[in-house]
């Protein structure tokens, strides 16, 4: 059954006429066209679906529509400043810590809500977190780099 469900995403209220229990993902992608959300695995094992849901990393294949009413959800979308990438955004451009790029929505967004949480998390903290996110062109050095590397600068910007 179709409900009217409310958030805030990227700063802006939404609000969609739709059944509750559509993930998140596919409402991302297919009903606002925000595609820089990946859908890898479908199964909550890879991590390239990863959003940011008041705070917090989440797996948005994993969340339901009805359980992000009335929060404010993040997307890759959301990080640039106009024509300024967003620190971790850079950090992964001057390190190379992409190839194919698939992961890189999940890999940016889930470092930046580990930055949300611990602005200038340890070595090992980086890689308990990113654990999850899974890349398959495997540029798993370059990506712990440039995310330490905004870690030991100033932790980004919320
Ligand atoms: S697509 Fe969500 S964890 Fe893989
Ligand atoms: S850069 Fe290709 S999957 Fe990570």
């Amino acid at each position: 059954m179709k409900k009217s469900i409310g958030f805030r995403l990227n700063g802006q209220p939404t609000t969609l006429d739709t059944e509750e229990d559509r993930t998140l993902l596919w409402v991302l992608r297919t009903d606002l066209g925000l595609t820089g959300t990946k859908c890898g695995c479908g199964i909550g094992a890879c991590g390239s679906c990863t959003v940011v849901v008041d705070g917090t990393a989440v797996r948005s294949c994993q969340t339901t529509l009805m359980e992000v009413a009335g929060k404010e959800v993040t997307t890759i979308e959301g990080l640039a400043r106009g024509d300024e990438l967003h620190p971790l955004q850079q950090a992964f451009v001057d390190h190379g810590g992409l190839q194919c790029g698939f992961c890189t929505p999940g890999m940016i967004m889930n470092a930046y809500g580990l930055l949300l949480e611990d602005p200038r998390p340890s070595r090992e903290k980086v890689v308990d977190a990113m654990e999850g996110n899974l890349c398959r062109c495997s540029a798993y050095k370059r990506i712990l780099e440039a995310i330490e590397s905004v870690a030991s600068s100033n932790g980004g910007r919320s």
